[in-house]
């Protein structure tokens, strides 16, 4: 029998200012994003903001549903937007800002598990890391790949 640790690195910071200029715009367009928040059921606002690798941004925010499986998150509507739009481009970084009253809560919103293996998905499409940022107003966590976020991800083509 053999013990191993995974350990995780990642960055905390304690405002956007700490950050570099492109992290800053991705953690405001998120903030923006997240103002098209249509969540009447859970009142959770959330709003996601990828940056492609031609430097566009993209957004998207969370959509819920009376038929509430039929909604969805806002990270895997922004990439679902991603993807559509500009199919043969890798997404390098997304930004998320989430909270009630369309305000980004103190404490970082942290993905749910199907949005994380959506990212994984265009992550092992484009072969680019993808770093994700969860943008708090007291905290900002960034981390530089999906698999900090899902480890031991589930990869059919790796496995083919
Ligand atoms: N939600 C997101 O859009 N992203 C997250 O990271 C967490 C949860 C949404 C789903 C639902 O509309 C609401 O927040 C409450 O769970």
């Amino acid at each position: 029998m053999k013990t191993k640790t995974l350990s995780i690195k990642y960055e905390i910071y304690d405002s956007p200012e700490e950050m570099s200029e492109e992290d800053r715009e991705l953690i405001k367009a998120a903030e923006e994003a997240q103002r098209t928040s249509y969540a009447p059921y859970s009142k959770f606002n959330v709003g996601a903001a990828i940056r492609l690798d031609n430097g566009l941004v993209i957004k998207g925010s969370n959509q819920e549903n009376a038929a509430s499986p039929d909604g969805l998150c806002a990270e895997r509507t922004a990439m679902f937007a991603a993807s559509a739009a500009y199919p043969d481009n890798a997404m390098v970084s997304m930004a998320i800002s989430g909270g009630y009253g369309f305000k980004m809560d103190d404490m970082p919103c942290t993905p749910c598990g199907s949005c994380r293996q959506v990212m994984a998905e265009y992550q092992n499409k484009s072969g680019v890391p993808m770093s994700v940022i969860m943008a708090g107003k007291k905290q900002i966590w960034k981390f530089f790949k999906v698999e900090d976020i899902l480890p031991f991800i589930f990869n059919s083509l790796e496995t083919e």
